[in-house]
């Protein structure tokens, strides 16, 4: 049989189609407008992904006999506010992970509330791009339309809504809501509370490998698919990432160099971080994982190729960087261009260069940048190599992954080996695992990833390439310090 993974990402739906030995048949991407409206503020228009999954999906299965499709897993971007009235409308745009504008709500959660507090109620404290912020957001600034909210629900969880009408999400992506009880796995009543919300306002909550229906049948005729193909409840894109790269089991790691950067940690058994500095969360096997992230990878380097360099031509732009440019480079880039998450916490960071002089060239502004991305990953490291926990090696997935320069540049940034598997579209491919988890083609999510997961060994980091780079970071890790009053100054009016 067949099944679809959809990854519902940040500046595109990909989608691809897996069939029962884990061969990939075919995939396809389409992108969707992403708003800034405002400093800070980062959204979408919902209908703009579900028309991307509807155009994709038919595109991936035109060639297919659709009785072979037997399901469908979503793995989509965590945190986004997705609210529906009683009639079904989106409200507002969706707010995504990656918008800033709840710096007053964050303070009042993490101060107010309490730090402590909310890691007792939720493994968890506030950050901006969290969704319980934004609901007291929308509470305190479009009072009318908060009222209106009959539904609340994450980015995937819309899509399966309009594929089978279920009200739906799973525990790895409800986790990054600020609202879940996540060591339990059911919402705190004391959250919804400080958040104005009811329980019969949130999604139902399901094991990502859980079916939580089968398709609509009017959808199922839009799609040319058949009405009897069956939906997981899916995942949070790095829970979904980390299936799809076999991150399961414990201490076992994925980097994920999308559009953020992601340190992925897998555990057996529910953890906490007692500073709170990475996420405590639900992972897609049924069981939990800490994770770190930074808000801006992979779009810094299409940030400073599209829009600075003008050019598409990435793979060009990086060939002017020649292997013994590494680890000299005396420029340096802090990627905080849309604020930073983990392990700062800062929505007032911004992206900066330091260190240019005459000399400095275009390529090595470029190598700052993918430099700066893997120093800001290490920066997450570090923390799961304090907590005691020792990776030598990390598979590392998404659009940076393709880049053999970047992956050299972040495996001698963490001292590691990075492994690959067949494909960097970690999310999709999890949730098209998820999905045929569910619908009994393999016994469990472990089964699925010990038959279907195939890792490409990378080379091991170059011992003297690794020290220059600790001489570089060593540097790095003063910059932010340093320049914190300076963006908390630049930020007010
Ligand atoms: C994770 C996070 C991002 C988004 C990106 O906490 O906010 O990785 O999920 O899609």
């Amino acid at each position: 049989m067949k099944y679809i993974g959809i990854d519902l990402g940040t500046t595109a739906v990909k989608l691809l189609l897996m069939n029962e030995k884990g061969e990939i048949l075919n995939i396809v991407s389409k992108e969707y407008p992403l708003y800034f409206l405002h400093t800070n503020w980062a959204e979408q228009n919902p209908d703009d992904w579900w028309n991307a999954v509807v155009c994709g999906v038919k595109e991936l299965v035109s060639d297919v006999d659709v009785s072979t499709v037997a399901g469908i897993g979503c793995g989509g971007q965590m945190h986004g506010l997705v609210v529906l009235d009683k009639n079904d409308r989106v409200i507002r745009p969706a707010i995504l992970w990656n918008d800033g504008r709840t710096q007053k709500e964050v303070e009042y959660l993490n101060n107010v509330i309490g730090a402590k507090r909310l890691s007792d109620l939720t493994a968890n404290i506030a950050f901006a791009g969290f969704t319980a912020p934004k609901l007291l957001w929308m509470k305190n600034n479009e009072p009318e339309l908060f009222d209106s909210i009959d539904k609340i629900m994450l980015p995937k969880d819309y899509i399966n809504y309009r594929l089978t009408g279920v009200h739906s999400t799973d525990y790895s992506d409800a986790s990054g809501m600020l609202l879940l009880n996540v060591k339990n796995k059911r919402y705190s009543k004391e959250m919804l509370d400080i958040c104005g919300v009811r329980e019969k306002q949130m999604p139902r909550l399901f094991e990502s490998y859980d079916i939580i229906s089968t398709l609509k049948s009017e959808i199922a005729d839009q799609l040319g698919l058949k009405r009897t193909v069956r939906i997981v409840a899916g995942a949070g894109d790095n829970a979904a990432a980390a299936i799809g790269t076999g991150t399961i089991g414990d201490g076992k790691c994925n980097i994920s160099l999308g559009t953020s950067g992601t340190v992925f940690v897998s555990s057996n058994s529910f953890c906490v971080d007692k500073n709170n500095a990475l996420h405590s969360f639900c992972h897609a096997d049924g069981n939990y994982h800490l994770m770190g992230c930074m808000l801006s990878a992979a779009s810094c380097n299409k940030w400073w190729q599209n829009n600075i360099v003008g050019t598409d031509d990435h793979d060009s732009e990086q060939a002017e960087i020649s292997d013994d440019m590494l680890g000299k480079n005396e420029v340096y880039f802090l990627p905080y261009l849309m604020g930073e998450r983990s392990p700062i916490n800062d929505t007032n960071a911004r992206g900066v260069f330091v260190g240019m002089t005459l000399g400095t060239s275009r390529a090595d502004m470029l190598q700052a940048v993918l430099e700066g991305v893997a120093f800001a990953i290490r920066d997450s490291f570090e923390v799961v190599r304090s907590l005691g926990i020792n990776i030598g090696q990390s598979t590392v997935c998404g659009g940076g992954a393709k880049s053999e320069l970047w992956k050299k540049i972040l495996s001698n940034v963490l001292g590691i080996r990075l492994d690959t598997v067949m494909t960097e579209q970690g999310p999709g491919l999890g949730g098209a695992i998820l999905a045929a988890v569910g619908c009994g083609e393999f016994d469990s999510v472990e089964d699925a990833c010990g038959k279907l997961i195939d890792i490409s060994v990378g080379e091991e980091p170059d011992d003297a390439l690794v020290k220059q780079y600790d001489k570089k970071y060593s540097k790095f890790v003063k910059l932010y310090p340093s320049l914190k009053c300076v963006f908390g100054d630049l930020a007010t009016e």
